[in-house]
């Protein structure tokens, strides 16, 4: 049995946690990273306490300079974690009550339980926000190559088929949109995880009388109204990890589309499609192949997916079997956590760097959507204007396709009289079908496209991330 015995075993104990257990039992060796929450909660549960009279105004000062002191101990890495003390809250509570004898009230009317959903809460909400600065990073590196690139039109897919010409900005930008889905998906769980959970104490509150409302106002958990957010049920407020959960689902869509993402850049990167071009410093090379350049951000950041996802069900299923409320399960939320923030955070800056250090090949994408089958259906069109069923008309176009191939000649290479032998509704205009120009000049709808479309949609992406 170790010697040491932390605070929450203190009277009731006769010892310290067998060794073996301390190392089982700990989360310092993550959870320290919640130490400037850590420490903001106390200061501001020290003006609570202050306030209802169970600290002197000198008690709260002590308090207060004794945990920014420590706070700047941990910023310069001096601060000594001990394992014994278990997690961070009792670390800096324990430092803080040897260097201020009132440190051994900061516990009042607060647990461990509502400490940690506390810290948790404030900790996500700043990262909510320093992650939609990321996305919007990436939005803004995707329109610009979409900017750079406003005249490059490629083929666009469907089951990786070459498919119908699309501007290469309007791909780019069917990820902003994906990626403006994120933020509005984060932002929303943000609105609950801004709740204040401190005066719930380990499960039914307190009998002192605390000003929540001070505290939940000191902390800045308001909404847009400036309503005060108070959790409303002591037993939900320690076992709720809700929130949490909500914050990997969104997180784990966003590395999925992130993965998208690099899946069409690990495509246009490679030799068959050729077209884009990552700069070398944001590439990597093989330890064989001297010939070799690799877009390793973007199959990383594909793969990393899995991990984020992983998260997602290692939390659903934590929460699955627990009864009411606080559990020791629960301390097995965090790493999770952490390592999603982490990932997305990182992935999404990495992609936002590599597309802003990448090329387009404008020839090679120039000569892949001048193929003029791609304009199969424009053809179709054609014979819908000039009155035919398109059913019908996509008859006659496939009869047209297997002509052209059957002669061996490209789509807009037939004659005029071979496009009659398989339909006279075909007339001299038909073959203009095949200016591409023209052709993407006309796909006008909202949403489509089209020359006009596209430009439209990248100035207003311009304007809203600007
Ligand atoms: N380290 C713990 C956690 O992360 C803090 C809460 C501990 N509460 C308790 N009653 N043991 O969940």
């Amino acid at each position: 049995m170790s010697k040491k015995s932390p605070v929450s075993r203190s009277g009731r104990f006769t010892d310290g946690p067998a060794a073996d257990v301390a190392q089982f039992t700990e989360s310092i060796s993550f959870d320290w990273r919640l130490w400037r929450h850590d420490i903001l909660g106390s200061m501001v549960h020290a003006a609570m306490l202050k306030k209802i009279g169970v600290l002197t105004r000198a008690e709260q000062i002590a308090i207060t300079r004794g945990l920014n002191k420590i706070g700047l101990e941990i910023r310069a890495g001096k601060f000594q974690w001990k394992p014994e003390l278990e997690d961070v809250h009792m670390n800096i509570e324990a430092e803080l009550t040897k260097r201020v004898p009132a440190g051994a009230k900061l516990h009042t009317a607060r647990s461990r339980n509502d400490q940690v959903a506390l810290d948790v809460r404030l900790w996500l909400r700043d990262e909510i926000v320093l992650l939609l600065g990321d996305i919007a990073g990436l939005q803004r590196a995707l329109v610009s190559l979409g900017e750079k690139n406003s005249d490059v039109i490629i083929p666009g897919y469907t089951h990786l088929q070459r498919a119908q010409p699309v501007y290469l900005a309007h791909h780019l930008l069917a990820y902003v949109e994906m990626l403006e889905r994120d933020c509005e998906r984060l932002w929303d769980c943000h609105s609950r995880v801004n709740v204040c959970p401190l005066g719930s104490g380990a499960i039914a509150g307190s009998t002192l009388p605390l000003d929540r409302k001070l505290v939940a106002k000191l902390l800045g958990f308001v909404n847009a109204s400036g309503e005060v957010q108070l959790t409303q049920n002591s037993m939900d407020a320690v076992s709720d990890r809700d929130f949490m959960i909500e914050f990997c689902s969104a997180a784990a869509l966003l590395a999925v589309h992130i993965s998208r993402l690099a899946e069409d850049v690990i495509l246009w990167v490679s030799a068959e499609f050729n077209y884009i071009k990552i700069a070398d410093a944001y590439t990597t090379g093989s330890s064989l192949m001297p010939q070799k350049k690799n877009p390793d951000i973007a199959e990383l950041s594909r793969g990393k997916t899995g991990r984020v996802v992983g998260n997602l069900m290692a939390l659903l299923t934590l929460l699955k079997g627990l009864p009411m409320t606080y559990n020791r399960d629960l301390q097995e939320d965090k790493e999770q956590l952490f390592d999603t923030t982490d990932t997305v955070r990182t992935t999404t800056r990495l992609m936002a760097a590599m597309l802003k250090n990448t090329k387009v090949n404008k020839p090679v994408c120039g000569c892949a959507a001048a193929d003029p089958a791609m304009l199969a259906t424009d053809l179709a069109d054609y014979l819908v204007k000039k009155g035919m069923a398109f059913r019908q008309a996509h008859h006659v176009v496939g009869a047209v396709v297997a002509l052209a191939e059957k002669t061996g000649k490209p789509l807009n290479q037939l004659t005029l009289a071979e496009l009659q032998t398989v339909d006279k509704t075909f007339s001299r205009d038909a073959l203009g079908v095949f200016n591409l120009k023209t052709a993407m000049a006309k796909r006008n709808l909202t949403g489509a496209p089209g020359t006009k479309e596209v430009a439209k949609q990248l100035a207003r992406w311009r304007e809203q991330l600007s």
